[in-house]
């Protein structure tokens, strides 16, 4: 057969249509690719952010050799007024030495011989105490790995740091802080990182974790989420207030505390600024998302008259990324160490809302968005699929606005996705365009991945009106699993891809410019291929004048969505002349998509043929 492809005609342009979508879900940030060590650094858990959580969770006491010592946390002498509480060592007998440790997260905090580790920590003492402290890391059975010493020498806070380079490779280690003498030590801001983060940032990310996201060499990043954005209280300092950007930038220990809405505590160390850094710094363009100051988890909206702050949000938001150094949120931008612009082209309002109060507020953004920054291409929001009443009001309030783009999402079967490649074959060029911000189907597994691969073939292929696509979630820790699939599983020293993170990985890595005409022919006379790799039709399956082998073979019922039942063995036949190795005779002659892989072992001229008709005879 012969596929021709004209290269001269060009169709749609692609644009930025493959990317990732990042959310703090299975712990994807806090023990994920946040690189931070310490686990609960600021003493800030709250039962609030998950039952069992306490302000020292993670933490134990250590007292070696007859010490003895009170730990407790307190708030009358905070460090600041959005990190109120602080770690108190009282010592009553010194011992051996008396102090606390950290657990980090998973089995432990990981270190590798020969790497440093930079700690860093807020700390002040009572008048009465003068002691070294020494921060070690240790094996879970007190092993020493590395060591240093900090003078506390201030009855003020003030922050201390030291580094410390393991001798052996331990995945399960703990940092010790611990101390002689007597009086009071008070502690905040507890925290390790690896020296070697991603490009060695500052504040920094897991350099395995952030390179396999590189890697997809993802056009676009959408960001912070998800349920995450959208589920809070509407005041911005309240401890699960949504989530407000704003509370995300500048020094850590001046970010409030979260409660995040998958169940546990968000520190929010990594922040907007970490975000537009981790973007530029792998050529993603940053796409984030914003509340539209309307919660649909508790159907608690912000009165349209107080809507000011929150569209002011997306309004500075766009100045923070885009503004100069002259501009107020530019140079606030500066000051945290980038004076160019990071650059924006899109921003989200919105995450799967299909509530009428969500279109109502959303109005209000896009007017006043539209109207001082005209070129930003704002994406609404449409809800998850459906069946029956799908998307419908995203897609209205996105014709009335003039929306760019909506954001349709989708978790559904692979036999869905098989059937649903179509979807947007009659969509129109001259509508909002589709955002399909979060896809999976349901399973890690190599079909799941196929059938994944089979829907993205339908995004490229109606490029003229789908923009951007992300599959989702993106990140699990396997020791804190929210939500699966997912495309990346890790732990706290290793990383790894799914099936489905290669076929993104494949996608994204032969994104072309533009679409191109393809014919295809010479295959047989029967059914000559019209598309590589998807050949529409019904019935049943064979060969005709050579012997071929065919694999991958799926029959997805179009109308039901099922896939019909195979036998794994045999999905990979080689077979001869004429004989059938797929019979449908329990099926209705309708709608069926045969999706396979044919390869020519040998045989007449003509190569392969798809014989249709085999119901009679299977009859
Ligand atoms: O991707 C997981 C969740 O699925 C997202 O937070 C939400 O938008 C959707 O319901």
């Amino acid at each position: 057969g012969t596929i021709t492809i004209k290269t001269g005609q060009r169709g749609a342009r692609l644009g930025d249509l493959f990317g990732i979508f990042f959310e703090d879900l299975n712990h994807a940030a806090d023990g994920g690719l946040y690189a931070e060590l310490v686990r609960n650094r600021s003493f800030e858990f709250d039962p609030i952010d998950r039952d069992g959580y306490d302000s020292l969770t993670a933490w134990s006491k250590v007292e070696r050799g007859g010490g003895r010592a009170g730990l407790s946390v307190a708030n009358e002498h905070p460090l600041n007024a959005r990190n109120l509480h602080y770690a108190v060592l009282d010592i009553q007998e010194e011992g051996d030495g008396v102090g606390l440790s950290n657990e980090g997260f998973n089995t432990g905090i990981p270190v590798r011989e020969g790497e440093a580790y930079r700690f860093s920590v807020h700390a002040r003492r009572d008048a009465s105490w003068e002691e070294p402290v020494h921060i070690a890391l240790e094996s879970a059975d007190g092993r020493v790995y590395g060591e240093a010493v900090i003078a506390v020498d201030s009855a003020e806070w003030k922050r201390y740091e030291a580094e410390l380079v393991a001798s052996a490779t331990d995945y399960g280690s703990r940092l010790t802080i611990v101390t002689k003498g007597g009086g009071k030590l008070f502690l905040d801001m507890v925290s390790l990182f690896p020296a070697k983060t991603y490009r060695g940032r500052s504040n920094g990310l897991r350099e395995d974790i952030a390179t396999m996201l590189a890697d997809l060499k993802p056009r676009f990043m959408r960001f912070p989420g998800g349920c995450l954005v959208h589920d809070g209280s509407l005041n911005p300092d309240d401890r699960d207030s949504m989530y407000r950007w704003k509370n995300t930038i500048g020094d850590v220990e001046q970010r409030p505390p979260r409660r995040n809405n998958w169940r546990y505590h968000q520190t929010l160390g990594l922040g907007y600024y970490e975000y537009f850094q981790f973007c530029e710094d792998i050529g993603a363009k940053a796409i984030p998302i914003l509340p539209a100051g309307y919660d649909p988890h508790h159907k608690r909206a912000v009165p349209i008259d107080e809507l000011g702050p929150w569209i002011d949000d997306a309004l500075d938001l766009i100045e923070f990324a885009r503004g100069d150094a002259s501009t107020e949120w530019g140079g606030i931008r500066a000051k945290l160490g980038h004076p160019e612009p990071f650059g924006l082209e899109y921003i989200g309002i919105g995450n799967e809302e299909v509530g009428a109060p969500f279109f109502e507020r959303y109005d209000y953004f896009h007017r006043a968005i539209k109207a001082k920054y005209p070129d930003i291409k704002i994406i609404n929001s449409s809800g998850p699929f459906a069946a029956g009443g799908e998307y419908e009001r995203g897609w209205k309030s996105a014709r009335d606005n003039g929306s760019d783009l909506v954001d349709e999402h989708y978790y559904q079967s692979p036999e869905w996705f098989l059937a649903h490649v179509d979807r947007y074959d009659d969509f129109k060029a001259d509508e909002s365009k589709v955002f399909l911000g979060e896809y999976a189907s349901w399973g890690n597994a190599y079909y799941n991945a196929l059938a994944e691969a089979a829907l993205m073939t339908g995004l490229e292929r109606n490029a003229h009106a789908v923009g951007l696509a992300c599959y989702a979630p993106l990140l699990c820790n396997v020791d804190y699993v929210n939500w699966k699939p997912d495309l990346i599983w890790f732990n706290n020293h290793q990383v790894f891809g799914t099936a489905n993170y290669y076929v993104q990985r494949l996608f994204m890595h032969n994104q072309g410019d533009a679409l191109v005409p393809i014919e295809a022919g010479g295959f047989g006379a029967a059914a000559p291929l019209t598309e590589p790799g998807a050949i529409r039709g019904s019935i049943a399956l064979g060969t005709s004048g050579s012997s071929v082998r065919y694999t991958d073979i799926r029959i997805v019922n179009n109308v039901t969505g099922e896939q019909l039942s195979y036998e794994d063995a045999a999905l990979e036949a080689s077979v001869e002349t004429n004989k059938p190795i797929v019979q449908l005779g329990q099926i209705d002659w309708d709608d069926y998509t045969l999706r396979l892989k044919a390869t020519k072992l040998g045989g007449g001229p003509n190569g392969f043929a798809l014989i249709f008709g085999w119901k009679d005879e299977a009859n």
